[in-house]
Formats: C-alpha cells, sequence, structure tokens
C-alpha cells in the first residue's frame, strides 16, 4: 500500500473478531456518542458478539451512540430473519442492557421514497462508517456501477445478492430489492472501516485494493476516502500483494 493508501490490518482468524471489537471499543470510549452505520451479514456477525462481550465487561458502552442501519431488503416481511433489522437487534442490539438508538430503514412504509430520504438524512454526518464486502465487490447494496456520489436509495440487486439473501441469511422469500446508504454518505464519514474475511473474499479483496479504482467494483471506491481501515483476516488477504 502507498502511504496515503489505506490503513491494512491483517490478523489470524481465530483473533479477528476480538481485534476489530476492541477498535470498536476503543473508539467508543473516546467518543460515548458515536455515530457508526453497521452492516450485517456473516462477516461482522462474531464482530458483534465480541463487541456484547466488551460491553457486558464494563469496557465500553452503545448507551449514547446512534447505530444507523447500512442496508435493508425490500419485500421481506417485517420480522424475516434475514431482514437486516433483525439480525443486528438479534445480534447486538439485544444482548445490551442499554441499547444505542437504532435508526432503522423504513422499507414497510407506505410512502418508500420518503423513508429512504429520511434514511439518507440519518446517514449524515456518520463518525464511522463500517461495511462488509460482496462477492461482486458491493458495499452494502451498492452493487456493481454504483456511483461514488451515490445517495441513499433504492436499487435492484443482482442475482448473486438475491441468492445469499435466501441461500446465507434464510430469507422466506426473495426480497424484490434493497435500499442502501450510497457512497456519498460513506465517504463523508470521519471514518469507514472494511471489514473481510475468508479465502472466498481473497480474489475480491485484491482487487478492491490493487485494481483499478472503478465502479466495477463498487470497493474499490472507498480507497479515495482519507481514513480507510481494512480488517482483514489472514485467509482474505492471502492474494494482496501490496502488504
Ligand atoms: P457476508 O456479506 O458478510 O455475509 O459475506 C457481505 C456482503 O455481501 O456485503
Amino acid at each position: 500500500m502507498s502511504a496515503n493508501g489505506p490503513r491494512v490490518l491483517v490478523v489470524p482468524q481465530v483473533g479477528w473478531a476480538a481485534a476489530v471489537a476492541a477498535e470498536l471499543a476503543a473508539r467508543l470510549v473516546e467518543r460515548p456518542s458515536l455515530r457508526v452505520c453497521l452492516p450485517t451479514g456473516g462477516t461482522p456477525t462474531p464482530v458483534y458478539a465480541a463487541l456484547a462481550k466488551a460491553v457486558r465487561a464494563g469496557r465500553c458502552s452503545l448507551a449514547a451512540a446512534t447505530v444507523v442501519l447500512l442496508d435493508e431488503w425490500v419485500g421481506l416481511a417485517p420480522g424475516d430473519p434475514a431482514r437486516c433489522d433483525v439480525r443486528l437487534q438479534g445480534e447486538l442490539l439485544d444482548h445490551l442492557e442499554t441499547p444505542p438508538a437504532f435508526v432503522r430503514i423504513g422499507v414497510d412504509a407506505a410512502d418508500l421514497a420518503a423513508a429512504v430520504a429520511r434514511h439518507d438524512a440519518a446517514a449524515a454526518g456518520l463518525d464511522l462508517a463500517v461495511v462488509g464486502l460482496g462477492m461482486n465487490g458491493h458495499i452494502g447494496f451498492n452493487e456493481p456501477g454504483s456511483s461514488p456520489s451515490g445517495a441513499t436509495r433504492v436499487v435492484a440487486l443482482q442475482p448473486v445478492t438475491i441468492t445469499a439473501a435466501t441461500a446465507q441469511y434464510g430469507a422466506r422469500s426473495a426480497p424484490s430489492g434493497g435500499v442502501t446508504v450510497g457512497f456519498a454518505r460513506l465517504l463523508a464519514a470521519q471514518e469507514v472501516w472494511l471489514l473481510v474475511t475468508g479465502e472466498r473474499k481473497a480474489a475480491v479483496l485484491r482487487q478492491a485494493l490493487e485494481g483499478p479504482e472503478d465502479a466495477a467494483c463498487p470497493a474499490s471506491l472507498l480507497r479515495r476516502h482519507p481514513r480507510l481501515t481494512v480488517f482483514a483476516d489472514e485467509a482474505a488477504a492471502a492474494q494482496l500483494r501490496g502488504i
């Protein structure tokens, strides 16, 4: 990586989640009112377990923080186990005695456009945006082709993403679309963290960090952020040449 490039932290798989949670806890200690955008998915699940443990141990608190949801499916019924709000609630918020303010995405509202505009406003002024990496390079539901100045919006999903909803996350029906915080808000956050684990992500992580900075791999657009940290486990980092 160049001197001005992202900070890439490579951690053995066994300690990866605890390392990310420890950094999150440190941010929360520095700024208890942290305004943080959080993702769901297989990658952050162990981080949330470790963070809840840190809260229970008294090492940090989310009581004064605000959590803004990164993305949400459209077309899944409230309570569907694949819903991002259900997952974040179940994996993190339900484990906290005093949970943070939680800004869900109002995909069940009669006026979806108004709900999306409200979420875009909620995603303004983030201290920290935490995101995962899709197999196609997507960030949230910013699929390939997304603009770096993209707003929070309703998006059509790629077949691979719809398949993940049912195969990986157990959705009871196929979602019809998604709502995602757009790159304009993510790149305006004070800090961005990209979480990546597993061998299956190695090629796409290499493309994101060492390939062209191009909307074909939306994650590569994060490199324009001056404070991007990549938390990778050793398997995900295996194809990186520049570290
Ligand atoms: P995963 O999903 O964490 O379940 O691999 C990441 C993503 O598709 O954004």
